[in-house]
């Protein structure tokens, strides 16, 4: 007997590529990274050899990264600093670590990484030791260089990521930084103990909603077939859905080669509306209720320059049908969780676009999945 046995094929689970598999294992790599860290309803990181006692007399948080991974940071700075009422900056590893930070024994520095071998990254929080700081990496691969280098680690429990474009990391970094929020607020007495059983109980249901959000899967293909002849793209969001909107950048960029830029939506009319003409696609996320009629604008002016809109919102919102071409609109969350949905609704978009340019959307040209060199 003999078996034509594809090693690959068989590793990709029926999916056609890793990235899909990746996309589609989000419920459980989010899973896998929220429930162990769960003790009497409590955020807890006893099995991180995490101590409360890290969070003492900070008074500041760096966070630094690159690529996707900085893009969580992004998303992380706006919890870290609701809840915690401290000031957090997020720098990208690369420039972080040829500047003079103003770092010390009272800042926390965390640094993000999927691979946890990225060079600048790994720079970033070398030089963050050295000055003094208290370090705690957000890492998936186990005993990788910057877990080893950093005085704590809170791994994401996603699985090897296989495909160069970021997804199901990005998912879990986003649920470790809102771990640590809670923990953090907790463990000084800045969040009540209510308070956040509530946020942990909010961040538990993001899991079945992204399982709502994946069954949209073949919706959002036919979407993008809209985009494969497209040479320009923007996203546009407020807030979250700014943060957001850089990743969804990033992503499509990485994967189907089409140019596109992310825009703080108050921003457009100061440059990036000239650029909006007849059939030019415009990703308008708007799924943070308290900016929803400020971004609806927003959209009008960009409808009002014949634009092709792709509006994301969140179920229950109202939205007249002459200010989008598609509308795709995700389970009712609150806005500090949306995140979790619209990113999985942008790499969907990103992955099914390069599938129908006909590209390799594992290994894109030119990028590599680990930046091991400067
Ligand atoms: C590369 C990858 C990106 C990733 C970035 C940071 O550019 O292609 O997907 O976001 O590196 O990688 P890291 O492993 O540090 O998260």
């Amino acid at each position: 007997l003999h078996v034509n046995w594809d090693m690959t094929a068989a590793k990709k689970g029926g999916y056609p590529h890793f990235m899909l598999k990746e996309i589609h294992e989000q419920p459980d790599s989010l899973r896998n990274t929220i429930l162990p860290r769960i003790q009497n309803k409590l955020p807890d990181f006893t099995a991180d050899n995490i101590p409360d006692s890290l969070f003492d007399g900070i008074t500041r948080i760096v966070i630094t990264a690159c690529g996707t991974a900085m893009h969580a940071g992004l998303i992380g700075r706006a919890m870290l600093e609701k809840l915690l009422r401290l000031p957090v900056t997020v720098e990208v590893a690369s420039e972080f670590r040829y500047q003079d930070p103003i770092i010390d024994k009272n800042t926390l520095v965390i640094t993000i990484s999927q691979s946890g071998e990225t060079a600048d990254t790994l720079a970033a929080l070398k030089l963050s030791r050295e000055r003094g700081a208290s370090t705690l990496s957000i890492v998936n691969v186990k005993g990788s260089s910057i877990a080893r280098e950093s005085d704590y680690v809170l791994y994401t429990h996603a699985g090897p990521e296989i495909a160069v474009a970021s997804t199901k990391a990005y998912t879990a970094q986003l649920a470790c930084l809102y771990l640590l929020a809670f923990r953090f607020g907790f463990a000084t007495g800045k969040l009540e103990k209510e308070v956040c059983m509530d946020e942990m109980q909010q961040l538990l249901s993001i899991i079945p909603a992204v399982e709502e959000t994946l069954a949209q899967d073949k919706v959002i293909e036919e979407i993008s077939k809209q985009l494969t002849e497209k040479e320009d793209l923007f996203f546009i969001g407020r807030g979250l859905d700014y943060a957001l909107s850089c990743e969804g950048s990033i992503k499509l960029k990485e994967i189907s080669y089409i140019h596109s830029e992310a825009y703080a939506a108050g921003e457009l009319k100061h440059g990036t509306l000239s650029l909006v003409t007849e059939g030019v696609p415009v990703v308008a996320l708007a799924t943070q209720q308290k900016v929803y009629s400020k971004m609806i604008s927003n959209i009008r002016e960009v409808k009002a320059r014949n634009a092709f809109v792709i509006l994301i919102t969140i179920d229950g919102q109202e939205a007249e049908p002459s200010i989008y071409d598609y509308h795709i609109s995700l389970p009712e969350i609150k806005d500090d969780y949306a995140p979790f949905l619209a990113a999985v609704v942008l790499q969907l978009l990103a992955y099914y676009t390069s599938l129908h340019r006909g590209l390799n959307v594992d290994q894109p040209r030119n990028l590599a999945k680990s930046v091991t060199v400067e």
